[in-house]
Order: structure tokens, then C-alpha cells, then sequence
């Protein structure tokens, strides 16, 4: 089964063709970061035209890439939720338009459950039960995952998501946006033990990550100014260090209290180089085994929305023309809608 996956969810609109729910034949991403920067955040506005502007030519290449038509399509899976209401909209009634124009069924796919199952895209993939750790820019969630649709959440942010602590550090210090994948570069010529960043909510299976974001503005306004430049990367090394240690721990143990020996990690900030590495000797310590999607299917991406959308399709699922999106769409939630 060939599933054209669309997703439009937030700042980046994104088309893929993924066969029969795990072979990738294509995946194009066409990001507005340019087009946000100079706001230090997404503006829901401008997000909604950009898309408009990219969504067909980021699907014809999809189709293109992948070396098939419309013709060859047996389904579409768009992101109904949770993101930016007009966003969404832009996705799904493109979405809906192929599938009348093609007598194609489609459907509506939480988009948290897409960066979970983006690993099913991935050589090693795990078998049912795992916990699975979701950290994004808007998400720091864990759950045990059961099965496709039949999902119980542990744990959750009080506050930020990790993403956005990143993205509001980088701010501080006047590293640009998206502050992630910034901080991942310079945190690597740094030392992560420079500074001794909080630790929030040790012994709670919730994140907070305010504290250690008004910790970091804290050092900031003792510093002279501007900071210095050598000083940077110990600085962002120690304060990842500190979202990592969380993560890290509250997910692991996790997987302890559920008695399961596979962990999912996803999301936008499951890119982190510092991330990866820790998950992955951790967990081998504890004998526990960790699964991350390469780094362009931890970021957003349509290829996870198709894996979903496959499931649901072979499951029967067909969406009707009055599908509407959804701005908030808990993912222990996702059977219910
Ligand atoms: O999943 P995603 O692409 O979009 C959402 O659904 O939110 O995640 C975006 C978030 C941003 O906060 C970005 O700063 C963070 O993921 N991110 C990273 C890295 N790449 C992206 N955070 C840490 N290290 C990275 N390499
Ligand atoms: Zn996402």
C-alpha cells in the first residue's frame, strides 16, 4: 500500500510516500524558518500563508521523488492535530481535495503519534509495549505505548517543553532561532559540568523546565556583558546537560515502573546529538534497549503522519469531507476523536 502522508502542523510543510507503513520513498520538508526568525518564534499568520505558498509544489515532489502519480496513491494520511488551527487547515483540506478529485479514502493522524511511529521507518524497530519519551517544541510527554491508538501517558510537562526551553535559552544569549539545533552545535566545545544548571521535580514522573530556564537568566544578569564568547559553549553545554539528565532519568525509570525493556525516543529535540548519546549508553547499562529515529524523522515530517495513516487505513478507517482540525488533541486521547 502506497499512503501519501501530508503534514502542515506547525512551521514546516512536509509531503511523503511511505510504502506498506515502513519503507520511505520519499520525504520533502520545505521549512519556514527564514521566514520566523526575525520574530524569535513561529507567527501563526505567516505560517498559514507560507504553507499555502509551498503545500502543492512540496507534494508534487514528494509524488516526484518517490517515482510514482497520484494515480499510484491507495490512501492519504493528513495531521489533523494538535498545532496551529490554521496550519492545519491548509494540510487537511488539500488533503481532502485529492481524495475527491482521486476517489482516494483519507485520514486524520494525531501528530504526536506520528513522532512516535516514526521509528517504525527505521531498520530496528521495536515491538509493542514500549515507553516512548515525545520532546518537541510544543511536547515533553512519556507514555506506555501498546499498540497503534491504545496509548497511557506517565508523565508531562507543568510548564515549558524541553524544545522551548532550548529555543528560550538561545534567545537569552542571542543565538538565534531555532535555539535546538544551535545549542547542540555549540554545546559541543563545551564542558556540561561548567555550571551546575537545577534539576526540577526529581522524584515527580512530570517535567517543569521554568526553573531552569529563570536559572539560566540568573547567570546571565551576573555576567558582564556582552557574555563572552569563549565562555558560550560551557555555558549551553551545562544548561542541555540539565534537560538531558531529566529526560534521561524520568524516562528510564519509566520504562522500570512498566516493567518494559524498549524505549521510543522522538520529537524535534530527540535530534540532540548530546541526547542520543546519553539514551543510548544509559539504557545499554540497564540493559534496556533505546530506539531514536534518525535526526530528520525526530523533526517534523510527513513520513510519520503516512506510517500512522497506513495503520489506520489497513484498519478500515476512512475520514469524511467534514474532518475539521483539532488545536489540541492529547495523544491518550487518540481513539477517542
Ligand atoms: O518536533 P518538532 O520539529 O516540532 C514540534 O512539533 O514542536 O520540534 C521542534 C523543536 C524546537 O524547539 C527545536 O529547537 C527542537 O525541536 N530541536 C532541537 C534540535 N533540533 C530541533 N533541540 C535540541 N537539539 C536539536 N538538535
Ligand atoms: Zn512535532
Amino acid at each position: 500500500m502506497l499512503v501519501l502522508g501530508i503534514e502542515s502542523s506547525c512551521d514546516e510543510t512536509a509531503a511523503a510516500v511511505v510504502q506498506d507503513g515502513i519503507t520511505l520513498r520519499s520525504n520533502v520538508i520545505a521549512s519556514q524558518i527564514d521566514a520566523h526568525s526575525q520574530y524569535g518564534g513561529v507567527v501563526p499568520e505567516i505560517a498559514s500563508r507560507k504553507h499555502i505558498e509551498a503545500i502543492i509544489p512540496v507534494i508534487m515532489q514528494a509524488l516526484d521523488d518517490a517515482g510514482v502519480s497520484l494515480r499510484d496513491i491507495d490512501g492519504i494520511a493528513v495531521t489533523r492535530g494538535p498545532g496551529l488551527v490554521g496550519s492545519l487547515l491548509v494540510g487537511i483540506s488539500v488533503a481532502k481535495s485529492i481524495a475527491y478529485a482521486q476517489g482516494l479514502p483519507f485520514v486524520g493522524v494525531n501528530h504526536l503519534e506520528g513522532h512516535i511511529a516514526a521509528i517504525f521507518l527505521s531498520e530496528q524497530r521495536p515491538a509493542f509495549p514500549f515507553v516512548a519519551l515525545v520532546v518537541s517544541g510544543g511536547h515533553t510527554s512519556v507514555y506506555l505505548v501498546k499498540d497503534f491508538g491504545n496509548v497511557n501517558i506517565i508523565g508531562q510537562t507543568r510548564d515549558d517543553a524541553a524544545g522551548e526551553a532550548f529555543d528560550k535559552a538561545a534567545k537569552m544569549l542571542d543565538l538565534g532561532y531555532p535555539g535546538g539545533v544551535v545549542i547542540d552545535g555549540l554545546a559541543k566545545k563545551g564542558d556540561p559540568a561548567y555550571i551546575h544548571f537545577p534539576r526540577s521535580m526529581r522524584d515527580s514522573k512530570d517535567f517543569s523546565f521554568s526553573g531552569l530556564k529563570t536559572s539560566l537568566l540568573n547567570y546571565i544578569k551576573k555576567r558582564e556583558h556582552p557574555i563572552k564568547k569563549d565562555e558560550l559553549p560551557d555555558i549551553v553545554a551545562s544548561y542541555q546537560e540539565a534537560i538531558v539528565d531529566v529526560l534521561l532519568e524520568k524516562t528510564l525509570r519509566a520504562a522500570d515502573d512498566c516493567s518494559v525493556k524498549r524505549v521510543v525516543v522522538s520529537g524535534g529535540v530527540a535530534a540532540n546529538g548530546r541526547l542520543r548519546e546519553r539514551f543510548y549508553e544509559k539504557s545499554h547499562e540497564k540493559g534496556i534497549d533505546t530506539y531514536i529515529p534518525p535526526a530528520v524523522l525526530c523533526t517534523d515530517n510527513a513520513a510519520m503522519i503516512a506510517v500512522v495513516g497506513e495503520n489506520l487505513l489497513q484498519k478500515g478507517r476512512r475520514d469524511s469531507f467534514d474532518l475539521n482540525a483539532v488545536s489540541r488533541w492529547p495523544l491518550e486521547m487518540v481513539s477517542v476523536l
